[in-house]
């Protein structure tokens, strides 16, 4: 059995003060939800405070991002080891970097690398844009995205990888995948890749998320789906009600 996955990606929100404020309200109730892994991913800065307040907690934190380097002259970046000092996962070839941040397939791979050399999970984001999407290149796009990024690497369970399905049109548009739309690119597409990629048993037992305006309306319908594990949630992660109301609905 998988524990269901219900992540919220913060994205460029939230100051320190905020941020514990934010994980104040959510610690109690989302703590008595048993048998969801809660996952918060908050900005760089508030990460130290936050990996405080969740001690002793089920919670589980992650960074948004990475550089692949040990340690240099990286002005900017921060490395593996600092994200695992306070982490457990790190988001990786989310939309947004590389729509503004130049990421590719080519830096993906050398990010899940470097995440696997120090223990950390990467949630491995993939997805169509608009374009791709209304041109019928899904499946050619989201697999082509999963060899490039994940070229090289293997596995020795399950745990070490959570993979994360992102159409970008449904990313912060309040436009959602439909549940048959998901339903196809997972079971054609996602899992058949990763099942030739790592094997058989490998490819089922990864996590699969979804993403893209998840929110507590439509997060039951995503969740029920028995290919996908959980969602990876952005603006609705802002919001206390909505990211609990979210995570109780994977139970
Ligand atoms: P959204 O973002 O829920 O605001 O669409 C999802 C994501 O980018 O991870």
């Amino acid at each position: 059995m998988k524990i269901p996955l219900i992540a919220g990606n913060w994205k460029m929100h939230n100051s320190v003060s905020q941020s514990t404020q934010l994980v104040d309200a959510l610690i109690p109730r989302l703590n008595v939800i048993e048998g969801v892994e809660k996952l918060l991913i908050p900005s760089h800065t508030a990460l130290y405070s936050v990996s405080q307040m969740i001690k002793g907690t089920d919670i589980s934190l992650g960074a948004q991002g990475m550089y692949w380097e040990e340690k240099g002259a990286y002005t900017g970046q921060i490395s593996p080891a600092m994200v695992k000092e306070l982490c457990s996962y790190v988001l990786i070839g989310h939309s947004e970097c590389r729509q503004y941040f130049g990421e590719t397939d080519q830096t993906v791979n050398k990010k899940v690398t470097a995440a696997l050399a120090h223990q950390l999970v990467p949630i491995l984001c993939v997805g169509e844009n608009l374009p791709q999407y209304e041109s019928g290149q899904t499946a050619p796009v989201i697999r082509g995205q999963l060899r490039d990024g994940l070229r090289g690497i293997s596995l020795s369970h399950p745990g070490q990888l959570v993979i994360a399905y992102e159409p970008v049109w449904a990313i912060g548009t309040g436009r959602s995948s439909s549940v048959n739309d998901l339903h196809s690119v997972v079971s054609r597409v996602i899992r058949p890749a990763l099942a030739s990629l790592f094997g058989d048993d490998l490819g089922v037992q990864i996590r699969l998320l979804y993403g893209g305006s998840v929110n507590p309306q439509n997060a039951s319908d995503y969740l029920s789906l028995p290919q996908v594990d959980g969602a990876l949630v952005g603006g609705a992660s802002l919001d206390a009600e909505k990211f609990i109301a979210i995570a109780q609905s994977a139970l």
